[in-house]
């Protein structure tokens, strides 16, 4: 029996073009083709839990048009359950303008569609009939700060652990923290988390905190959830600072890096699945680390996203 999941969150179709390099303010840049992929944290993550094995209900909303189709299309291929997504014919689908370059670094520029329209209610109403069942829900952040509460809160009252990817940091998060998810923030994330501690103030830093600073935010944190927090630190694996405070680092799995695109999301989704099948944190940190290395193998999201058999193989 798979372990079962919940993701909240978005759901795009990103549009990218593979350049020599990045555009600066102003400036055009020339790639060979556009690609069309399957995009948002939410879809992503929910296709790198099925692929872990996970039997995964993804919650979200798509607008009634050719990109919601094929969202929706490429989620069922992936075997995700897609009937907690709501399709909203006042909104158009979600769509992510990305720009990679050949060291696998991107731009990324959201427009929201109907992610923005996602509601509290819809929340709480797809996640009522599946919560029971669940042994993790995964929440993410491109969505209302009000659905992403309701989320957080619907799994809490349920007992059902719950990751909350702050990506991005937005203010609804800081009245989350006294419920106790696990959150899985990047470097940059944690140091704006932080700021949001201190000051209330959304502000976003932009600012990448270094391995010493990412710990010392994540223990700070962590005294807040009183729960582990596991800071993702992209070419250099993982922190994971446990409810104890202590502070282990999980390395990373070499790869060629081609796109780091959706690299967060499968990370995400496969520690959810982990955690869902009742591995130990750690354990399911050092999964999600080989599989998040992996992903970034090739330009698209979810091109590169490795099933559980080869994410055994790279780790044996
Ligand atoms: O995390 C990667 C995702 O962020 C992309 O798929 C894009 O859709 C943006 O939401
Ligand atoms: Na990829």
């Amino acid at each position: 029996n798979a372990p079962r999941v919940v993701v909240v969150g978005a759901i795009n179709v990103d549009l990218v073009v593979a350049a020599t390099r990045l555009p600066g303010p102003g400036e055009t840049v020339v790639g060979p083709r556009l690609e069309s992929h399957g995009g948002g944290k939410g879809a992503n993550a929910a296709v790198a839990a099925a692929r872990a094995g996970a039997a995964v209900r993804l919650v979200g909303a798509v607008g009634v048009d050719d990109n919601g189709r094929s969202a929706l299309d490429d989620l069922r291929s992936e075997g995700v359950d897609v009937s907690g997504v709501a399709m909203l014919s006042a909104h158009t689908t979600g769509v992510a303008l990305i720009v990679v370059d050949p060291s696998g670094e991107n731009q990324i520029a959201v427009a929201a569609g109907a992610n923005a329209a996602v509601s509290a209610g819809h929340v709480r109403a797809a996640l009522a009939d599946a919560l029971p069942a669940v042994g993790c829900v995964l929440v993410s952040t491109e969505i209302p700060g009000d659905a992403v509460a309701a989320a957080v809160e619907a799994a809490t009252a349920a007992g059902v652990p719950c990751v909350l990817n702050p990506a991005p940091v937005i203010p609804e998060v800081l009245d989350l923290l006294k419920l106790g998810p696990i959150l899985t923030p990047n470097a940059t994330e944690s140091a704006d988390l932080v700021r949001l501690v201190a000051d209330g103030s959304p502000l976003i830093t932009g600012s990448a905190g270094a391995g010493g600073a990412a710990a010392e935010a994540a223990r700070t944190l962590a005294a807040c959830t009183g729960a582990p927090v596991v800071v993702t630190l992209g070419g250099d694996g993982a922190l994971v600072v446990r409810s104890d405070h202590e502070v282990d680092h999980v390395p990373p799995h070499p790869v060629a890096v081609r796109d780091t695109t959706g690299a967060g999301d499968t990370f995400n989704g496969v520690l959810t699945t982990r955690l869902a099948a009742g591995d130990p944190l750690s354990d399911a940190v050092a999964v999600a680390t080989v599989a998040a290395s992996l992903s970034v193998r090739a330009v698209g999201a979810r091109a590169g996203m490795p099933d559980a058999a080869a994410v055994e193989a790279a780790r044996s």
